[in-house]
């Protein structure tokens, strides 16, 4: 009898948890890119981008996210767990086909403010070029969870 109660509360308290920390994510809200970025649209098209193009994308992905965002995009990388703000979990059924392309490349170039999501653009410390960046994007969109 006793040995019951206990088993339900552990299971009670696991079940906090768990919706405790989905609301911790549902609450956090990514900055919106402005009307001027929201509008751009990617010159790839990802069902029709060559292999080489994917490839440059995963590459720099693999090098420069993948170790907070994970390698599926599941936010689960190496770097992950000693963060506050959590990397998004881009893999999420649905993410990123809810992202436009000018939201994603606007927080790619510039980053999230106060977050460790820092930007990778021109004249920033990576330097990238937004045709690269247009490249990562392109892999993510083939390579995650659409
Ligand atoms: C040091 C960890 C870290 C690295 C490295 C990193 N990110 Fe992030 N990323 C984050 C965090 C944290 C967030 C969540 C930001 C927020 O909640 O405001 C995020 C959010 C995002 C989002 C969500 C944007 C949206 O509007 O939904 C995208 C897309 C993204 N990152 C792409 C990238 C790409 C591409 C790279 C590599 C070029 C990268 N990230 C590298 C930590 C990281």
């Amino acid at each position: 009898m006793k040995m019951q109660g206990l088993l339900v509360t552990v299971a009670a308290f696991g079940l906090m948890a768990v919706v405790g920390g989905q609301a911790v994510a549902a609450d956090r809200q990514i900055p919106t890119a402005p009307a001027d970025f929201l509008s751009k649209t990617s010159p790839i098209k990802v069902d029709e981008a060559d292999e080489a193009t994917l490839k440059e994308g995963g590459k720099i992905y693999t090098k420069k996210c993948q170790k907070c965002h994970g390698e599926t995009g599941d936010g689960q990388g190496s770097a992950a767990g000693e963060l506050t703000i959590k990397p998004t979990n881009l893999s999420a059924p649905g993410y990123m086909a809810s992202r436009k392309d000018g939201q994603l490349l606007w927080i790619t170039m510039n980053g999230s403010p106060n977050t460790e999501m820092k930007g990778f653009g021109p004249g920033s410390e990576q330097n990238y070029s937004e045709d690269d960046l247009w490249k990562v994007i392109a892999y993510m969109r083939s390579a995650f969870t659409k």
